[in-house]
């Protein structure tokens, strides 16, 4: 299965982009996950939704031939970051290559709700009908004091994350097998 992940951080030393690249590396067996860069994205515009930049047309097309999406999110003052709704914009027109395309979501951040009202907004944003994605029900993957949670080579350093991680993803994938028979 190929995945891609969508981190809503564009910071370099992101937890968000950290947790992801936890999940690439743990599961490497499981599935195959890209992580789609999208610091390059500019501001979505529909001027130019038909002609976009090339990179709007990379990034659409790796998110259409994947098999499903990641989200993995951290909260800006209490919802979804900017970086993310943007993009978000750009997948919902034109060929709107989120449509029927399985999600499921996690979100990392310092505060203890980790991310609790982001990942409630997104969900909703996920159901609008140009992006209409089918979630991963239940299995809410909110990391709380992430800070505290990674060493220095990147490893999740708490078991109990760990072992949540590895009931989420068995989850996930029997229902993506489930839904995709
Ligand atoms: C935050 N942070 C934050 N945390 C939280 O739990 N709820 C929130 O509403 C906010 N709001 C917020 C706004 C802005 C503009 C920033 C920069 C930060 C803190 C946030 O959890 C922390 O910075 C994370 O480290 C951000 O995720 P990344 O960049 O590490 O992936």
């Amino acid at each position: 299965m190929k995945v891609v992940a969508i981190v809503g951080s564009i910071r370099n030393d992101s937890y968000n982009l950290k947790l992801a690249q936890y999940v690439q590396k743990r599961y490497q067996d499981k599935f195959d996950l890209e992580i789609l860069n999208i610091r390059e994205i500019p501001f979505y515009d529909q001027d130019i939704e038909n002609n976009p930049p090339e990179v709007v047309t990379e990034f659409k097309n790796k998110v259409k031939t994947a098999d499903a999406v990641l989200w993995v999110t951290p909260e800006y003052n209490g919802t979804v970051p900017g970086v993310l709704v943007n993009v978000i914009d750009w997948l919902s027109r034109v060929d709107k290559v989120m449509i029927g395309k399985p999600s499921w979501i996690m979100g990392a951040s310092m505060g203890n709700l980790g991310t609790v009202k982001a990942q409630m907004h997104l969900r909703d944003i996920l159901f609008s009908p140009g992006i209409n994605s089918p979630l991963l029900p239940s299995n809410e993957v909110y990391v709380g004091a992430v800070h505290t949670k990674f060493d220095e080579a990147g490893n999740l350093t708490d078991e109990g994350t760990v072992q949540f991680l590895d009931t989420v993803v068995n989850n996930f994938i029997d229902w993506y097998n489930r839904s995709n028979r």
